[in-house]
């Protein structure tokens, strides 16, 4: 992982065509297929897209079909090329990007109205769009909270571990401080060793998570802190 090449005029690339719901659109080759369809000004569904870093690929929702593939990919770590004929809308795009969104509250708690993000959620405004309703074979992580630092508690059950926290302390801030690790089974954002963290406390990781998974100790079930603003 890093800053995208494509944030860096170091990086030269030949400019392409490809087509995009039937319109030819310029590009440069390799850019990021997302990034790509977000220039024509359409905005597709991501959780895990940020702008800033190399595509992690982790989410599932910025599906698109490519003529000549069966199944949609995923446009943030899918390249462009040229030629390349791309449609981004379609009954069955909907339909795998609701699934997506499935997939991850099947394991996410249902405590919207407790959770500092509530309102201010990329998972719950997903849920919303795509008419999520009911989940079938749902099940909960159990994670106990990490409230180890002295200002940030860590809810892992929340995470749809997009890697956005980790990326903006370690290639933004460059303190690295967090980490994934496996643990309980599954793949959780921890402080560096899996120590009490220990850092500048810029808020960046809080203020990064798509859903509510970092909070601030001192505002967590008082208020809402995107209300404050
Ligand atoms: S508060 Fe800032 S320095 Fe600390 S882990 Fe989060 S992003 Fe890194
Ligand atoms: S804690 Fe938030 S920002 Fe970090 S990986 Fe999980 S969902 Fe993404
Ligand atoms: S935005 Fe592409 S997989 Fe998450």
């Amino acid at each position: 992982m890093g800053l995208k090449s494509a944030t860096n005029p170091d990086v030269e690339a030949v400019a392409i065509e490809l087509s995009i719901d039937g319109k030819p659109v310029t590009a440069k080759d390799g850019v990021s297929l997302y990034d790509v369809i977000s220039s024509t000004g359409k905005i597709i569904p991501a959780m895990c897209y940020h702008y800033t870093f190399d595509p992690f690929g982790s989410c599932g929702m910025c599906l698109v079909m490519q003529e000549g593939k069966k199944a949609p990919v995923r446009s943030c770590t899918a390249k462009a090329t040229a030629g390349m004929i791309i449609r981004t809308e379609g009954d069955d795009l909907f339909q795998a990007r609701k699934k997506a969104v499935e997939k991850h509250l099947s394991v996410h708690p249902l405590d919207c109205p407790v959770c500092d993000a509530d309102g201010h959620c990329e998972l719950q405004d997903m849920a919303f769009r795509h008419g999520v309703t009911n989940l079938a074979n749902a099940k909960q992580k159990f994670i106990p909270e990490d409230t180890r630092s002295p200002v940030l508690d860590f809810n892992m059950n929340r995470c749809i571990a997009c890697a956005e926290c980790i990326n903006v302390c370690k290639d933004v801030l460059l303190i690295d401080a967090l980490q994934f690790m496996k643990k309980g089974g599954f793949n959780q954002v921890v402080p560096k060793g899996d120590l009490a963290l220990s850092c500048e406390f810029c808020g960046d990781c809080l203020a990064v998570c798509p859903v509510g998974a970092i909070t601030n100790k001192f505002s967590k079930y008082l208020y809402k802190p995107w209300q404050m603003k």
